[in-house]
């Protein structure tokens, strides 16, 4: 059977644990020797683009690269089309995709052929979370994934792909999740449901109708764009229905002392952030980006490790 990485919630929490071990153990680069990886990108990205290439040449692997303008998934042929022709390269593809049902469909088309991974869709980025996870490991806990049981972070604005991934993430090690966001932009009962039943280590998920209350006594505050890709559309809207959950000094002040500040970026300076707290001696958004390279190696080595 073919390891995919699909999402934190499909990903049993003794793979999770492989994969934050993969990530920070030392590499030969033959890990991917012989193996192609086709990149596939729907919508832009930066961060995980460069990070994505970067992991596969420091594992040996080989990629190619192939953006919606050239490829047309589900215009041009249809994206079990697109899978079943990288297949005939590629051991694995790694896609960002607006509808993460895309991932069901190529799925099916090459069969046990070809892993995936997750690269962010509508619904998730869990190649994010494991980033985010090591960055505050790294901050809070000398590296110690495991450690971050008892942690509470709280994130504020609009509940993304981004958030539904974290929080699953971090209350399978044992943290603390309050998500502060109006009613239309919080999570589903159905996210929540999943993300409560999947919980270990006594993690729990609290939701907040005000950024003050939510980020109560948090040791990390968290944000993300309130204009997702694709969103482009409501931007105004948007602009004015989360203006009071902007993270910003006031805020901070709400928080512990020397509260920590994630970002999965880019970032909307002025917007979500303001422009010093993105800055601030806390914020911990380098360490995400490093560490995406770091996620990818992780992700990758486990894909294509025993079983
Ligand atoms: N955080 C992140 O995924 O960034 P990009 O959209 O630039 O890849
Ligand atoms: N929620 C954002 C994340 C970007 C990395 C988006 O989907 O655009």
């Amino acid at each position: 059977m073919s390891r995919h990485f699909l999402g934190i919630s499909t990903t049993p929490t003794e793979d999770l644990t492989s994969i934050y071990r993969l990530a920070m153990k030392n590499y030969d680069g033959t890990e991917l020797a012989q193996r192609g990886v086709s990149l596939i990108f729907e919508k832009p990205s930066l961060r995980t683009k460069a990070s994505s290439l970067c992991a596969i040449e420091q594992l040996g692997g080989r990629v190619a690269v192939f953006t919606q303008a050239e490829i047309g998934l589900d215009v041009r042929e249809s994206a079990e089309d697109v899978a079943r022709t990288l297949a005939a390269t590629s051991s694995i593809i790694a896609a960002r995709v607006f509808d993460h049902s895309k991932f069901e469909r190529m799925i099916s088309a090459t069969g046990d052929r070809v892993s995936y991974v997750n690269l962010l869709s509508d619904y998730s980025h869990p190649a994010q979370a494991i980033a985010d996870v090591l960055a505050l490991a790294e901050h809070f806990t000398k590296g110690k994934v495991k450690d971050l049981k008892g942690l509470t972070l709280a994130y504020v604005g609009d509940a993304t792909n981004v958030t539904r991934s974290l929080a699953s993430a971090l209350t399978r090690l044992g943290a603390h999740v309050r998500v502060g966001a109006p009613n239309e932009y919080q999570l589903s009962s159905y996210d929540v449901t999943l993300i409560n039943t999947l919980a270990e280590h006594g993690g729990t998920l609290s939701l907040f109708s005000t950024a003050e209350k939510a980020v109560e006594g948090a040791d990390a505050i968290y944000t993300d764009s309130w204009i997702s890709m694709g969103f482009e559309a409501e931007a105004e809207v948007r602009r004015s229905h989360l203006a009071a959950f902007q993270v910003n000094r006031q805020l901070l002040d709400l928080a512990k002392p020397g509260v920590a500040i994630l970002h999965c970026l880019p970032a909307h300076r002025g917007e979500e952030i303001s422009d010093e707290v993105l800055d601030n001696e806390n914020s911990l958004i380098w360490s995400q980006v490093h560490h995406r390279t770091t996620a990818m190696r992780g992700i990758l080595r486990w894909i294509v490790g025993k079983k």
